[in-house]
C-alpha cells in the first residue's frame, strides 16, 4: 500500500502542474492579444458646418474613447447658409481650392475616425486639406458622413485617393444627425469593423 501510495502521489502532483502550465500559457495568449488593441491609438476628427457631424463625432467618441478635435479652417466659412453653401464651398469644389487648416498633428494615431458633412457630392474641403496634408502612411481611416439626403456619394473612395497609403474602412453613413437609433447603429457598425 505505501509503495502504491508513493507512486500515486508524485502522478498527482505531476498533473496538477501540467494543468497549471496550460491554463497559465492560455491566458498570456489572451492578454497579448488585448495589449495589442489598446496600444492601438484612436483619435476621432470631424469637420461640422452646422453642428450635425460634430454631433455624430460625439457618439462615436462615447463609444471607441481616444482623442477628438475638429478640423478647422484658417478662415471661418460664413455663418450664412447661402452664403456658404452658394458662395465660398461652392467656389472651393468648383476650383479644387484645399483651404489652409489649424495645424493639427496625427502622427501618434494608428485608427483615426475622419467625419465630414456631404459638401457638393463629396467631403467638405477643409477634410481634404486634412487628408491631403498628413501622411497618413500605414494608418487606418474611418469615415463617418452626415448628408441632406444625398447618401454617402464616393466620398469613402475619394478620401483614400487623398489620404496616400492608408487603409479606408466601412464609414458610417446618417442623415442630417440621425435620430434616437443613431448611437445603437454605432455600436453595430462599430462591431462590424476590424480595426
Ligand atoms: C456647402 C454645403 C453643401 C452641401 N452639399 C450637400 C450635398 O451635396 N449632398 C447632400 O446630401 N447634402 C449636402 N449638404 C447638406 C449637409 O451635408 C448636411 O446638412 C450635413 O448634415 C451638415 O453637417 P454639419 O451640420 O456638420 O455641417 C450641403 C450643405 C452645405 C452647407
Amino acid at each position: 500500500m505505501k509503495k502504491l501510495i508513493l507512486i500515486i502521489l508524485p502522478l498527482l502532483f505531476l498533473s496538477a502542474g501540467l494543468a497549471f502550465a496550460v491554463s497559465a500559457s492560455g491566458n498570456q495568449a489572451q492578454t497579448a492579444e488585448k495589449g495589442e488593441v489598446m496600444t492601438k491609438k484612436v483619435l476621432v476628427s470631424y469637420f461640422s458646418w452646422g453642428g450635425n457631424t460634430k454631433h455624430i463625432a460625439e457618439l462615436i467618441h462615447s463609444q471607441t474613447g481616444g482623442d477628438m478635435f475638429s478640423i478647422e479652417p484658417v478662415t471661418p466659412y460664413p455663418s450664412d447658409y447661402n452664403e456658404t453653401a452658394y458662395g465660398v464651398a461652392k467656389e472651393q469644389k468648383d476650383k479644387g481650392i484645399h483651404p489652409p487648416i489649424k495645424n493639427k498633428d496625427i502622427s501618434s494615431y494608428d485608427v483615426i475616425f475622419v467625419g465630414t458633412p456631404a459638401w457638393w457630392y463629396t467631403m467638405a474641403p477643409p477634410v481634404m486639406t486634412f487628408l491631403a496634408e498628413n501622411n497618413f502612411e500605414g494608418k487606418t481611416i474611418i469615415p463617418f458622413i452626415t448628408h441632406g439626403g444625398g447618401g454617402a456619394y464616393t466620398i469613402a473612395a475619394d478620401m483614400g485617393k487623398l489620404a496616400k497609403g492608408a487603409k479606408v474602412l466601412t464609414p458610417f453613413v446618417v442623415y442630417e444627425r440621425g435620430d434616437s437609433n443613431t448611437a445603437q447603429k454605432i455600436t453595430e457598425w462599430l462591431k462590424g469593423l476590424a480595426y
